[in-house]
Parts: structure tokens; sequence; C-alpha cells
């Protein structure tokens, strides 16, 4: 099986998130137990992804490097690069070129929350060969990237935040791609806000007939969590959920211990070098 490697993309201009933006990048904000970065991370965790790279900006890196260290107590690699300014998402795969190497890569955006069963992605990442993608039911696609299908279901185009969407199905800030992502993205011309477009390179794809855009079904539930408001929401629904159960989302040691990626020794490290908290006592009631 292909090898998969992951990116976390993490910064950005933070001007829907100001004032909290001006000290760090937003993904290091609380949704509601734990900083938003956690959520992203702990999907490429439960899809088996053990090496991942973080992308943000200068400020927020050593945050970042502080929260994750290298990663190897989780079992996993985490590297850190920054990215000068957000000159848009497909900057990844330039930035992240030498990481990538000879592998295919699962980007997924530091804002971007899934939960449910994950058995979609982990299927699309063993299937992929090109690129692949997902669409999403939502309400108010015109924010997002939106891909319309034909009657067969075949995907005939993506559209960056259309004025009119041609349908309700937006892209989440997940994708996968095969190691030409890095070349491609450098040829791409930056848009009109000055962005190397994650659309632009998935189109490439399109074009070539080399794209899969796989429907995740309202089982699964998508949420950003870039505005005040969607934050809100996030945390709310995140809360609703562990208060229920007991048990948490998004939490990386879990999902490291669930995966094999760590066993009982290592996850006993992690608790005895925690200090004291709720976190440590859910950890340990493990
Ligand atoms: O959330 C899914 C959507 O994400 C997709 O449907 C769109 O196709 C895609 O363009 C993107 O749209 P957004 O408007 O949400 O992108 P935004 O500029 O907010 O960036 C998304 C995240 O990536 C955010 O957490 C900031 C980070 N970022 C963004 C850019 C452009 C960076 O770290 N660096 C960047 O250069």
């Amino acid at each position: 099986m292909k090898n998969t490697k992951g990116i976390i993309l993490a910064g950005g201009a933070g001007t829907r998130m100001y004032p909290m933006t001006q000290l760090y990048s937003k993904q290091l904000i609380s949704v509601y137990d734990k900083p938003m970065i956690y959520y992203p991370l702990s999907t490429l965790i439960l899809s088996g992804i053990r090496e991942v790279l973080i992308i943000s900006n200068v400020e927020t890196i050593p945050y970042y490097k502080k929260l994750f260290k290298d990663g190897s107590h989780l079992g996993m690699k985490i590297e850190y690069a920054v990215q000068d300014a957000p000159k848009g998402i497909a900057e990844a795969f330039i930035i992240g070129e030498e990481f990538i190497g000879d592998d295919q890569v699962c980007l997924i955006l530091g804002d971007n929350i899934f939960y449910g069963y994950l058995d979609f992605l982990r299927y699309a990442i063993k299937e992929n060969e090109g690129a692949t993608v997902f669409g999403y039911y939502v309400k108010d696609p015109e924010r997002y990237g939106v891909v319309e299908f034909d009657e067969s279901g075949q995907a005939i185009s993506i559209e960056e935040k259309p004025k009119i969407p041609k349908s309700k199905y937006a892209v989440p800030g997940i994708y996968i791609f095969d190691n030409t992502s890095s070349a491609r993205s450098k040829k791409i011309a930056p848009s009109n806000r000055g962005e190397v477009e994650i659309t632009d390179l998935i189109k490439t794809y399109l074009s070539e007939e080399n794209l899969k855009v796989k429907k995740i079904g309202r089982g699964i539930a998508w949420l950003d969590s870039g505005t005040p408001e969607s934050l809100l929401d996030a945390s709310a629904f995140i809360a609703a959920i562990e208060q229920r159960q007991g048990l948490k989302v998004g939490c990386i040691e879990e999902s490291a211990y669930q995966m094999k990626f760590i066993d009982k020794k290592g996850m006993d490290q992690i608790i005895e070098e925690m200090p004291n908290s709720y976190y440590r006592d859910y950890l340990k009631g493990l």
C-alpha cells in the first residue's frame, strides 16, 4: 500500500478571528476543551497517518512545537514549516515538497473538524490514484469550494466560492493528492485574491479525468470553526457529545493508542508527564 503523509495547514491571515489572532493563529483557540488543531490531527491519526507536517506562520510554530514536539511520544513523526504569508492553500504542497517526497499526501485544514465513522477517509486514502476530494451537502455552498455532479454522479465542475452555486455540495478541507501536487501547484497562477487556490489545483486533476469526488453522507458531521459563529457551534457540538458519552472527540493521545501507534506503556508515560488535569484523568480512565 502507498505510504501517505499528512499536512495540516494551520496559519492564515486571521482576519475573521481578530483580535485573538494578534497573538497566534486561530487553530490554537480552543474548541470546547482542547485546541482546535487537535481535531484535524486526530482525524489524520485515525486515518492511519503517522508522518505529519504542520504549516503555520512564524509566530505560531513555536506553540505547535511545544504542543506536539517531534511527535515520538504519540508514535508519530511531526515536522514543522513556516508559511511567510497566507498565499493560498495549495502553497502547502510547495512548502511541503521535500516532506512529501515520493508519497501521497492528505492535506487537512487546521480549522476543519470531522466527527463520525471515518471509514470513508481510510477507504479514499487506500484507493486514491490521482486526487480524491469530497462533497458534503450544505445549506450555504457559496461559502466554499463547490462541486457539481452529472446525472451519473460524476464530478463535472468545481468552483471556489461561486456567487451562484451549481450544487449544494461543498468541498470540505480535507484532500488526498498523489505526489505530483507540488509540481502542479508551482504552475498555478495566483487568483484575484492573490492566492494559489486549492480549487485550481483540484481542477488540474479534474481536466485530466484523474479526480475522484466522493460524497460524504450526513452521518458524518463536518464543521469548520473559522469564524466566531462557527467556532461557537463547533464548541457546543463537541460539548454535547462529550458530555453525553463521557468520551472525548479529537483526543490525540487516545487516537494514537486506538490506532496502536503507542502501546499501554507509551500511554502510561504520556500520562505520567502530564500535569494534573481533567484531561489527564480522562486518559487514566481509558
Ligand atoms: O473549509 C473548506 C474550504 O476551505 C473549501 O471549501 C474551500 O474550497 C477552500 O478554499 C477553503 O476556503 P476558506 O475560505 O475556508 O479558506 P481560508 O482562507 O479560510 O483558509 C482555510 C484554512 O487554512 C484557515 O484555517 C487558514 C488556513 N490558511 C489559509 C490560507 C489561504 C493558511 O494557513 N494559509 C493560507 O495561505
